[in-house]
């Protein structure tokens, strides 16, 4: 199955990998903002919407394996050899997939707000109770479940209409979608052991508002990857990418055109 997309510019293939429960219009802010950087306009920005989300059927099976898989068949479908991976909270689960089981497609990594950590019982239990929530009430209430933990207080307090375009996009979910993606993050394996192993560079981003993967954690993160740099967002929270388009684009063209060149250009 082949993940609708966006795929814009030319440059530097940049997979953007959207976090739960969005799509890839999570990143189109970010990539405005990318557009209007020098470093920024010469990346090829790709962003997907993972299978169950946007415009990509729910379709059996939805592990975070399975999403990797589905994007290196995008990747491929694209002719693209390597690309700079970001993922988001979620999307950084499947980065870190996608790393474990293809790593020669993996240019560099950009790990923001996530962490490699597996769920513990608590948050096993939570995820049974959203998908319950899901299916009772839709799509609107696990929204509203989400939205007070994904923004930070800067947002939630002053950015009404960054508010509401992230409830919106959250609640455009499908219940499917959503039991999968639960399902998917409640099954994954711990990834720290990977972390060692890491051989591109990598860069971990982190809202200073974040409260789901706050920015302690965030910087064991970066400290257990080999040259693990951090960045961390001023005034965002988990959402750091959609709360700070700009600040976000800045840290990621600083990091993609800091590559070294001699082999970025990705066509397979
Ligand atoms: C996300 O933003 O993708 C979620 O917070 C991930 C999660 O629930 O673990």
């Amino acid at each position: 199955m082949l993940l609708a997309h966006d795929d814009t510019g030319s440059g530097t293939p940049l997979l953007l990998v959207h976090g739960f429960p969005h799509s890839r219009a999570f990143w189109s802010p970010m990539v405005a903002a990318l557009r209007e950087l020098p470093d920024g306009a010469r990346v090829r920005a790709i962003a997907p919407d993972l299978r169950g989300f946007g415009d990509t059927p729910a379709r059996a099976p939805m592990t975070l394996d399975q999403h990797a898989d589905d994007l290196v068949a995008l990747l491929d479908h694209l002719a693209v050899a390597r690309a700079v991976v970001c993922g988001l909270s979620m999307g950084g689960y499947v980065a870190l997939a996608l790393w474990r089981r293809h790593p020669e497609r993996v240019r560099a990594l950009v790990l923001a707000d996530t962490r490699a950590t597996a769920d513990d019982d608590a948050q096993r239990a939570k995820r049974v109770e959203l998908a319950g929530v899901a299916r009772a009430q839709g799509s609107g209430a696990v929204a509203d479940r989400q939205l007070p933990g994904a923004l930070g207080k800067t947002a939630r307090e002053g950015d009404p209409t960054c508010v509401a375009g992230l409830r919106a996009l959250m609640a455009g979910a499908s219940v499917d979608g959503i039991i999968g993606a639960l399902d998917a993050m409640r099954e994954r394996p711990d990834a720290t052991p990977t972390l060692a192993g890491i051989t591109v560079p990598t860069l971990v981003v982190v809202g200073s508002e974040d409260v789901l993967t706050p920015p302690k954690d965030a910087r064991a993160l970066a400290a257990g990857i080999p040259g693990g740099r951090l960045v961390e967002i001023p005034a965002a929270g988990h959402v750091s990418a959609w709360e700070r388009p700009h600040a976000f684009a800045a840290a990621l063209a600083a990091f993609v055109g800091g590559l070294d060149s001699s082999d970025d250009r990705g066509v397979a």
